[in-house]
This record gives C-alpha cells, sequence and structure tokens, in this order.
C-alpha cells in the first residue's frame, strides 16, 4: 500500500515537472534570435564547422548537429559544451564561446535555445 502510495506521489511530481518544463520552453522569438548568431559570421559562425538545417556553406570539421535534444536530454550539457567543450573533449578544436567571451551569456543561452531545436 505504502509502495503504491509512493509510486503514485512520484509519478504524481514528475507530471508537475513536465508541465513545468514545457511552461519554460523558449519561444519562437529566442529560437529565431540564437539561429541569427548561429548562423552570422561575425558572431557564432557555427557554420564554419557544422552542417546546421537552414545553414548555407556549411563546412564539415565538426560533427553535423543533429538530432540535439535526444543526444543532449539535458540542455544544460549542451550549453556547457558551447560555453567550453574542451571540458569534456580536451583536445577539441571547437572554440570555447564562453570561456574566451566570444559570445556573452544571454547570446549563448540563446545560441541553445536554437541548437536544442535540431
Ligand atoms: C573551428 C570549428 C568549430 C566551430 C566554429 C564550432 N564548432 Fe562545434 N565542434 C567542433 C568540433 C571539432 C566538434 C567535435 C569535438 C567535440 O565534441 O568537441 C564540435 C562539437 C560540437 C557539439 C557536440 C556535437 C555532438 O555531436 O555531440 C556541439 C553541440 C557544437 N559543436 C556546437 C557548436 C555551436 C553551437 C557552434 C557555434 C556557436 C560551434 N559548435 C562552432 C568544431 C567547431
Amino acid at each position: 500500500m505504502r509502495l503504491i502510495l509512493t509510486i503514485s506521489l512520484l509519478s504524481l511530481l514528475a507530471g508537475t515537472q513536465y508541465g513545468l518544463a514545457d511552461e519554460v520552453q523558449p519561444d519562437e522569438d529566442a529560437i529565431e534570435r540564437g539561429k541569427a548568431i548561429v548562423f552570422e559570421r561575425g558572431r557564432g559562425n557555427c557554420l564554419a564547422c557544422h552542417v546546421i538545417k537552414g545553414g548555407e556553406l556549411a563546412g564539415n570539421y565538426g560533427p553535423p548537429l543533429l538530432k540535439m535534444k535526444v543526444r543532449y536530454p539535458d540542455r544544460a550539457d549542451l550549453r556547457s559544451k558551447i560555453w567550453d567543450a574542451s571540458i569534456r573533449e580536451p583536445t577539441t578544436r571547437m572554440p570555447p564561446y564562453g570561456r574566451h567571451r566570444i559570445l556573452t551569456e544571454e547570446e549563448i543561452d540563446l545560441v541553445v535555445d536554437f541548437i536544442h531545436t535540431l
């Protein structure tokens, strides 16, 4: 009985969590602004190395950015990758956008909003 109660309580909590997660989905505006930063040569310039849906003249030095939400269910992991990829991949040639302040923290948030839709 206690177990059943615990399980139903847990699923109730999980349900609430999902509800909240839906509410904090980035809006279209944030996604579009993130996309602009990603594609702009003077800012993200991510197309120099990554094939990204909707982008032209992409390089293939890095892996194509696909299935990001499946591969990075935790948004924080994706953000950390962009902030400083060398944390997890010490020999990476990907520029550490946060650590080297290539992008501001706010810009990185917008970039993650967009990349997470891929
Ligand atoms: C100079 C080339 C270069 C640029 C520019 C670059 N990256 Fe990368 N990126 C790489 C390489 C190489 C890897 C693979 C090694 C690694 O995981 O660090 C990578 C890996 C990644 C990954 C992990 C992909 C996976 O399959 O797990 C993500 C996400 C990513 N980059 C996002 C970005 C974003 C967003 C930008 C622009 C803000 C960007 N990259 C700019 C070279 C680059």
